[in-house]
């Protein structure tokens, strides 16, 4: 059989490899909703211009109407014959109402449908993220609350460098988060323009008004370029950079929960909900979210790879390459949705250890920076001669196996002997986090500051 919708040229019907390549709505039937409301919009439009009669929209509504219901009740037949969802909901309307059907897809094409179709979904997609960041942005800030003044080693190299509060420390991804949102409203911004109206390529001779369906659609309003906008898939490639990104500040949050969680850290306990035991040793509890939420910025960034490799070259206008927009695409924005998902639910539920931290943060001379700024501040030593007296008086420590504020003040001034007794009251991890007061530094009263500021500014 020769296709329904443009078989008129056509005397034999595809080849069955050719229907298996051809086909998407295996995967684009994720548009019926919108694919729907952009049919709406159109009625209404080719109505209201009088390009159809009112009596053919009341029909074609209707039926959109019981297509809808079919589909949210399951009953709805996807075919692959029909390709995409455009045709199969096209076809399902000529055989509830017949030839108003035919009237639907006047000063329309399925190009300017799909890129109004993966517009509207994308755009839902962008406020269900900013949602969940935001959520995770939440959960971050009520464990910075908990936990304004609880020690923790500050890294660098992963080595223990500077004591740091773990509010600190979880404030830090609450503003990478935050960048994360501005970017994905930013691609918003930009996305939502209607390409309804463009047809095929070169616009239409109909007297259409591609206002009133950009506003039906809550677009703020009608793209200036045909060819553009039939044609670029630049939404979709911002969409997934900012994923990417967002995805790689999960990452790193993910791998901080998976060195924590380990015996040899044991900074955080992770809820049993989030953790998964071994078949064969017995004692494990394995950090499998954390470890998956790791993994997959591997797929999202995969999926900004395939589309700018598919775009990449293509001509002016659309051209079917385009149809492999989809996938990887759908693949990304349900892995980032389930990975912000398994993170806000991991952080909400993680006990912070707060005494083995404090060890930790009292370990590895991590004072060694605040004696040195004291020997800069009591003795007005140049910082280089105070950080090189420092390192002997680490290395002296080292010695004697034992933490900076355990050496005896007559040690100290072996190697310098204008040291006073006053040095002690910056060697401790308090006192060093404490002194921390400048603007974004990790003093306790600056995280509890900076938690009202976030409190504030994450109220709707
Ligand atoms: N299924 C197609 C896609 O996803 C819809 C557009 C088809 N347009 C065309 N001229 N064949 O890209």
């Amino acid at each position: 059989m020769t296709n329904r919708m443009w078989g008129g040229r056509f005397s034999a019907g595809p080849d069955e490899i050719m229907t298996e390549i051809n086909a998407s709505i295996d995967f684009d039937k994720r548009f019926a909703a919108q694919d729907i409301a952009g049919s709406l919009a159109h009625c209404d439009m080719l109505a209201a211009t009088g390009i159809i009669t009112d009596a053919d929209a009341a029909e074609i509504r209707q039926g959109l109407s019981t297509i809808q219901t079919e589909i949210d009740r399951g009953t709805f037949t996807f075919s692959r014959a029909l390709e995409d969802i455009h045709m199969n909901i096209e076809a399902r309307l000529a055989e509830l109402i017949g030839p108003a059907a035919g009237r639907l897809h006047t000063a329309r094409s399925r190009n300017d449908q799909v890129a109004t179709d993966f517009r509207l979904y994308v755009r839902d997609v962008l406020d269900t993220f900013d949602a969940q960041v935001k959520d995770l942005q939440l959960a971050l800030v009520g464990k910075a609350e908990a936990h304004a003044d609880t020690i923790m080693p500050g890294f660098t190299h992963l080595q223990s460098a500077q004591p740091v509060t773990f509010g600190h420390h979880c404030l830090a991804y609450v503003e990478m988060f935050a960048r994360d949102r501005a970017r994905l409203a930013d691609a918003r911004g930009r996305l939502n323009q209607s390409p309804l109206g463009a047809a095929a390529l070169a616009g239409t001779s109909f007297p259409i008004d591609r206002e009133m369906t950009a506003k039906a659609l809550g677009f703020d309003g009608p793209a200036r370029n045909s060819l553009d906008a039939v044609s670029d898939r630049d939404f979709v490639l911002e969409t997934l950079a900012a994923a990417s990104i967002c995805a790689t500040h999960l990452s790193r949050l993910a791998e901080e929960l998976v060195i924590w969680c380990t015996a040899q850290f044991g900074f955080v306990r992770l809820s049993d909900k989030f953790s998964t035991g071994s078949s064969i040793m017995p004692q494990k509890r394995n950090p499998d979210a954390a470890e998956l939420v790791r993994a997959k910025v591997g797929r999202i960034l995969g999926a900004l790879n395939a589309l700018i490799v598919v775009m990449k070259g293509l001509p002016l206008t659309y051209s079917k390459d385009m149809q492999e927009d989809k996938e990887p695409a759908f693949d990304a924005f349900d892995s980032l949705s389930l990975a912000l998902a398994a993170m806000t639910g991991m952080v909400s539920d993680l006990e912070p250890q707060k005494e083995t931290m404090h060890a930790a943060a009292s370990s590895g001379f991590a004072t060694a920076t605040d004696l040195a700024d004291w020997l800069v501040r009591a003795l007005g030593l140049p910082f280089r001669e105070a950080h090189h007296i420092t390192g002997s008086i680490v290395a002296l420590a080292e010695e004697n196996a034992c933490a900076l504020d355990q050496l005896s003040l007559a040690q100290m001034q072996s190697v310098h002997a204008s040291i006073s007794d006053d040095v002690f009251s910056v060697l401790s991890v308090e006192n060093s986090v404490a002194s921390r007061t400048c603007f974004g530094g990790t003093a306790p009263d600056n995280v509890r500051a900076q938690v009202k500021f976030w409190q504030n500014a994450l109220r709707d």
